[in-house]
């Protein structure tokens, strides 16, 4: 994620820095960046909540590195563990009964690596392999391969993996970049699977399962929009590959910040309490604000498209969604533009001052992109704009590379 995150903001003096509270003035000719997911737009809903989730800390308080020295995941403060459990059983979204273990992680980034350690073997001849099917999130790959570990590697796309032995794929649902919904796709003898589940919450998909699998990673930065936390969480059935985890971030950050999984416990309590009220006061609790706004974005999205011509998205079906009760249609935190004619996406939006993240940082091709629909309005109302005024230019960037292909065969 890191390199991916440079590569966007280097690549523009981008007009939103994420800590700020109101976003700069956006003039005509900025340059607005989609690249990055981070989920700023949620902070409306926060600033009207500013009581109810803010937090005093007394300089004495939190010092220990330890937050329950009798739990096998010893840095997970108790508080966390039970604000976690409870809004899965809440939201009905994963199965966190007490025969799992959580183990809390600096993101679930961090988490992520922690599992590639734990489910590799120093016994195994050579490096296990890593794979997802394409498109991939695009830090997978940057992850597993920074290190140059001897444990794991990255072995690329999961449909096209056909090596004997063992395996780890990751399983991402919804998925980073397109929104589908998906499983495994090698099932062989061996494999151990990661559920990277960060958009299994109700204001991206119909909640129509509890997912109860062996590994399965959150991350509170997608579910509720507080990226700058660092708090992810990780559900696991196996002691032993708890344990191994929680080495790894012994190892890496002798544990998690304190007073990010106090926060953390506070506002995902704040969520299951409004979630649970059914008074007669009851206000609009977090994921049905959540989805409003983004079944919103995306029906703008759609007509803004559909109007130009120049690109598609994928479509969605409806499902049945056990947390609101009704059928809700999709509406993922990003969106997977396909240029029509086969053009480069990325290049041809930024040519418009709008900066995504093309097809081939995901494992496809330059045809694709992937832009944010987490931006805060103002930009995301800049994109449509932006996005609408393609339509009478894309003809011309047709004939260019036309003319472009002739020039290189004269
Ligand atoms: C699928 C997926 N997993 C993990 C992450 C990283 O989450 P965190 O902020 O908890 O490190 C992201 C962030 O974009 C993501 O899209």
């Amino acid at each position: 994620m890191v390199v991916g995150f440079e590569k966007a903001a280097s690549a523009t003096k981008s007009v939103m820095p994420s800590g700020k509270k109101t976003p700069a003035t956006l003039s005509s000719d900025s340059v607005i960046n989609f690249a990055r997911g981070d989920p700023t737009m949620y902070h409306s809903y926060w600033s009207k909540l500013e009581d109810r989730c803010t937090m005093v800390i007394p300089g004495n308080d939190l010092m220990s590195y330890f937050s329950d020295a009798g739990n096998l995941c010893w840095f997970l403060m108790p508080e966390l563990d039970h604000a976690i459990r409870r809004l899965h059983r809440v939201v009905g979204n994963a199965v966190a009964d007490d025969d799992r273990f959580i183990v809390v992680g600096t993101g679930s980034t961090q988490l992520f690596q922690a599992l590639l350690y734990a489910l590799s073997s120093p016994d195994e001849p050579e490096p296990i392999s890593v794979v997802a099917a394409a498109p991939f999130y695009s830090s997978y790959p940057e992850e597993t391969e920074f290190l140059r570990s001897g444990l794991y590697k990255w072995a690329g796309d999961a449909y096209s993996f056909d090596k004997d032995g063992p395996y780890i794929e990751v399983v991402t649902s919804p998925n980073n970049p397109d929104g589908a919904i998906r499983e495994a796709v090698v099932n062989r003898e061996g494999g151990k699977l990661i559920y990277d589940l960060a958009y299994y919450w109700p204001q991206y998909t119909p909640i129509t399962h509890r997912a109860d699998y062996d590994v399965i990673l959150f991350t509170f930065s997608k579910a509720t929009g507080h990226a700058g936390s660092r708090i992810g969480w990780a559900i696991v059935k196996n002691k032993e590959v708890a344990t191994k985890m929680v080495k790894f971030i012994e190892l890496s950050s002798i544990g998690v910040s304190k007073e990010s999984q106090l926060r953390a416990a506070k506002i995902l309590g704040v969520i299951s309490d409004d979630c649970q009220d059914s008074g007669p006061n009851k206000e609009e609790n977090f994921f049905e604000y959540g989805y409003r706004l983004m079944s919103e974005r995306w029906e703008k999205l759609r007509e803004v498209v559909e109007r130009n011509g120049v690109f598609s998205l994928p479509k969605y079906p409806q499902d049945y969604c056990n947390f609101s009760g009704k059928y809700t249609d999709p509406s993922p935190a990003f969106g997977w533009l396909r240029s029509k004619e086969g053009l480069n996406c990325d290049n041809l939006l930024r040519e418009h001052n709008i900066v995504t993240r093309g097809g081939t940082t995901f494992g496809v091709g330059s045809k694709y992109t992937r832009i944010s629909m987490l931006s805060p309005d103002e930009e995301f109302n800049l994109f449509l704009e932006r996005l609408s005024a393609i339509k009478g230019t894309a003809k011309e960037i047709v004939i260019d590379d036309r003319l472009r292909e002739k020039l290189k065969s004269l």
